[in-house]
């Protein structure tokens, strides 16, 4: 009988991305994907460790791990702290850095155990080589493609330069080819991740992001490129002009701000001002005027007053954005920020984030209404009872019930394109028919 294995993923793209690479590497070692938990003879978590409540829920699974009569063999990778691979080592088996996942069949024949893993193939790797793995992609027609992994800005409240280390970059010509494969079967959007990908470079080639992003650009084909995340004192004009040729950037952009005042963001050690931030929008919408935008925000960063949140509030109204991820400070042992007194309440950070998204709706409603009438590309996702679901170029859900001509074979949609007219408008999402 074939062996089963099992996937829980916490955090973001990457971290998803990451877990599709884990997939192909258990899979050649013949093990089959249960969704079953409790069937599975190998659990892999995938861990994130952003904020508190990520690594709350690895605990969990840590102490349910401990005490189970069942024992399949239990690894955790993913974004883990230097400190929290000794804790956790009490209830997994193996705790193994991402980077050196390539040599997980090795690591569970010798039974090595988390105290040397690690520094046993630190040396022997290029950090990118686990990028290389092709992954098991969970999707038919979306598709995430690493470009670079780690980060250089440390800034205070991050714990990514801790866990994932510092910046390197795939080669341009494995990104491409990466690329055109997923293209070939008939990928539709693919995402290109990284840390901060403003900071992309194939060093050999002398490619910067904004060139990638123009040979992507030329590969022939009907497919959308996305990109996260990006940092605005590396978002450089030759990127708007990258974005604005078209064809398969699609005008989305997700600009983490983290906050519009100037000395939070100086305490952040974001290395912007709101000013300049609001400089890199303003120049995105002159060459890009239908692009939606969306950023990142950290409410209750230590010290930060009434006034200075409201700041932010103020910086919403100006921007007008179309979506935002609404974060509220989590304290991360080792960031310079962990010495500073986290000393906005937790009501206090909960009434900001209610401010906030309060502010969002209207801007996000207000942007969406302007699309009413107007005939949008929109890539379909899922079904349920006959209303389809997808997200637009620009990266908004849209609902689609109606379908202009009969004739559409609604079972093919899902992973097509399809061109939509804009009916209504809601707060996060849009309706349409096709036409
Ligand atoms: N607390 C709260 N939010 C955080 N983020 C990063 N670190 C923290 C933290 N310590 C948020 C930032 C970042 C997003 C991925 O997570 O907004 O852009
Ligand atoms: Fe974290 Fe800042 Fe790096 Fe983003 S740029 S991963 S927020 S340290």
């Amino acid at each position: 009988m074939n062996k089963k294995y099992h996937l829980i993923v916490f955090g973001c793209q990457m971290n998803i991305s990451d877990a599709e690479r884990v997939a192909t590497i258990i899979e050649e070692m013949g093990y089959k994907k249960t969704s079953k938990l409790e069937e599975a003879d190998l659990i892999v978590v995938t861990m994130c460790s952003i904020r508190q409540s990520a690594v709350d829920r690895v605990h969990w699974l840590d102490d349910k791990f401990k005490k189970s009569e069942r024992k399949p063999i239990t690894i955790l990778t993913g974004c883990i702290l230097e400190k929290d691979k000794k804790v956790f080592a009490e209830g997994f088996d193996y705790v193994i850095d991402i980077k050196n996942i390539t040599h997980l069949p090795k690591i569970l024949k010798t039974k090595i155990t988390h105290k040397t893993s690690d520094r046993l193939f630190w040396e022997q790797d290029n950090i990118t080589n686990y990028l290389d793995i092709k992954p098991k992609h969970s999707s038919k027609f979306s598709a995430s493609v690493p470009i670079m992994t780690g980060c250089n800005n440390f800034c205070a409240y991050c714990v990514v330069p801790y866990t994932r280390e510092r910046e390197v970059s795939r080669r341009a010509n494995k990104i491409i080819k990466e690329i055109k494969g997923l293209v070939k079967n008939g990928y539709k959007e693919i995402w290109l991740l990284g840390q901060n990908v403003n900071s992309y470079k194939d060093k050999e080639k002398n490619i910067n992001f904004a060139e990638l992003l123009k040979i992507i650009n030329k590969i022939p084909g009907d497919f959308w490129v996305r990109y996260t995340s990006s940092h605005p004192k590396d978002f450089k004009q030759d990127v708007i002009e990258a974005m604005a040729e078209g064809n398969h950037i699609t005008p989305y952009l997700n600009l983490p701000i983290q906050s519009g005042d100037d000395k939070v963001l100086r305490s952040m050690k974001r290395w912007y001002t709101a000013k300049q931030y609001k400089k890199i929008i303003a120049d995105l919408r002159k060459k890009i005027p239908n692009i939606a935008i969306s950023t990142d925000i950290i409410i209750g960063f230590p010290g930060e007053s009434k006034k200075q949140f409201n700041n932010t509030v103020k910086l919403f109204k100006e921007v007008k954005y179309d979506m935002a991820y609404i974060n509220k400070y989590s304290p991360r042992v080792g960031t310079s920020a962990f010495k500073l007194k986290d000393n906005v309440t937790w009501p206090e950070k909960k009434q900001r984030e209610k401010i906030l998204t309060d502010a969002l709706r209207e801007t996000a409603f207000e942007n969406n209404k302007k699309l009413i009438g107007k005939i949008v590309k929109v890539l379909i996702d899922s079904q349920k009872d006959g209303i389809y679901f997808g997200k637009t170029d620009t990266y908004k859900s849209i609902k689609i019930s109606t379908f202009a001509k009969a004739s559409v074979d609604k079972q093919n949609l899902i992973g097509k394109f399809v061109n939509a007219k804009i009916t209504k408008a809601n707060n996060w999402n849009l309706e349409g028919k096709t036409i």
